[in-house]
């Protein structure tokens, strides 16, 4: 019988991390930042505003201070690691900013769509050099002009890098997107008392006189992480466990919603709020489960979850399709052939259906080895499967797990303890 139990408290949000650690460096005076990521994509983030500047005390959970004045030019690259954020907010950043920079990353990063971004950018008048469509590029930001823009991919980093570009130059811009993406840039800026506004789900920001206010805030704990830690207690045959201060943002509980849909019951408890962000502690317990269909306005809403909830669809009765996950192909690795691949090499039934993902459910233990492509989120969500009754997963890697969840492994084992049980004759 495998048992789940105990408490635990998922790292920092890594979305409301970057933001935060931006938008303070751009804040005049001091800030005091506890909860953040210490994960290398924060650290990745922290690193390139330094560069540009700002003074970042030592990334930690307790407590962070950055002040800066304004941001100077960078005397090297700016390297943004594995950071799909960092690359793509700071391009939004440096847009507003009269020098150039040239941003880079690891060959992981190097290969992500950048024109996304460099698009509506250039519409607003930074110039932008580069030699495809990805890192290493090079922008000139200046005098920019306000933008209505209307994205083809539902993403937030698109939109906030927008908005940073607004909020640096100084120019009102407004941005539709297909579906409603994360909303944390636009709770921050109105917790900051800036002028952004939503109207017919069309996102504005107006530039008023009030420079950014230094501030001090609490960024809740990751969903997106508390997600591989549900996932396997769902998956369990006993126990529950209580997953402490998870930010329930509505454009991020995707997982919850599928979850429970698949039969499973996640109780949201002691709800509050931290700095415009509504947190939850969550108590989870195993389920029987059933297959379903997430449809392609769900997927922002859970996009950096369909990995974990692939892995427990694999365990769930009947057919489970994920609609329009084609931007999987571009995160961190090809997740959305990894994942089909990956369950196969574990004796599940996934295929690529076009842009859909169809995963089959069964329940024969999952044997094999997993190739992560030193992807954090494919190692952790079949780290999850290997807790299962029989299983004998072996992951190629398991260090990238450090980019959102450093503790991963370490909560994993704490709280999924295997126990024989004997049947007594
Ligand atoms: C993020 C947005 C999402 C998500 C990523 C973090 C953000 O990417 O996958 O992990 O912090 O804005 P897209 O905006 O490209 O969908």
């Amino acid at each position: 019988m495998r048992r789940v139990g105990g408490v635990v408290r998922p790292p920092g949000d890594k979305s409301i991390s970057h933001r935060v650690l931006m938008l303070a460096a751009l804040a005049r005076g001091t800030s005091e930042l506890s909860g953040l990521l210490t994960g290398a994509d924060v650290k990745s983030s922290a690193r390139v505003l330094r560069q540009l500047g700002a003074t970042i005390s030592r990334i930690s959970e307790s407590g962070v201070r950055i002040s800066s004045s304004r941001l100077l030019t960078p005397s090297s690259r700016l390297n943004c690691g594995n950071s799909g954020t960092t690359a793509r907010l700071m391009l939004g950043i440096l847009a507003g900013q009269p020098f150039a920079a040239t941003l880079t990353g690891d060959a992981s990063l190097r290969r992500r769509p950048m024109r996304r971004v460099t698009t509506p950018l250039r519409e607003m008048g930074a110039d932008i050099k580069e030699t495809g469509d990805g890192l290493p590029l090079t922008i000139r930001g200046g005098k920019l002009r306000g933008l209505t823009y209307t994205s083809p991919v539902a993403s937030a980093q698109v939109k906030s890098a927008i908005l940073f570009a607004g909020l640096t130059g100084k120019v009102p811009v407004t941005i539709r997107e297909p579906y409603r993406s994360r909303d944390h840039t636009e709770r921050l800026l109105a917790h900051l008392g800036l002028g952004i506004h939503e109207r017919d789900g069309a996102i504005s920001y107006r530039p008023s006189a009030v420079s950014i206010p230094s501030f001090n805030l609490s960024v809740p704990g990751d969903i997106s992480s508390a997600a591989f830690l549900a996932g396997a207690a769902v998956l369990a045959e006993q126990g529950e466990l209580l997953i402490e201060n998870v930010g329930v943002n509505p454009t991020r509980i995707g997982f919850l919603v599928v979850l429970e849909r698949m039969g499973a019951h996640v109780e949201r408890v002691n709800l509050r709020d931290a700095g415009g962000e509504p947190v939850a502690d969550l108590l989870v317990r195993p389920a029987a489960l059933t297959g379903t269909e997430v449809t392609a306005a769900e997927i922002p809403t859970l996009v950096d979850e369909v990995p974990i909830l692939a892995v427990v669809a694999s365990r769930a009765r009947g057919s489970t399709v994920f609609r329009e996950v084609g931007e999987l192909r571009v995160k961190e690795s090809n997740r959305l052939e990894l994942i089909a691949a990956n369950l196969r090499a574990v004796g599940a039934r996934a295929e690529v259906q076009g842009n859909d993902l169809r995963v089959e459910g069964g329940d024969a233990p999952p044997r094999g080895r997993v190739e992560t492509a030193s992807d954090h989120r494919l190692a952790m969500a079949f780290a999850v499967l290997g807790t299962v009754e029989g299983a004998d997963v072996k992951l190629s890697e398991r260090k990238s797990v450090a980019i959102s969840y450093p503790d991963f492994f370490a909560d994993l084992r704490r709280t999924h303890a295997p126990r024989t049980t004997h049947h007594a004759r």
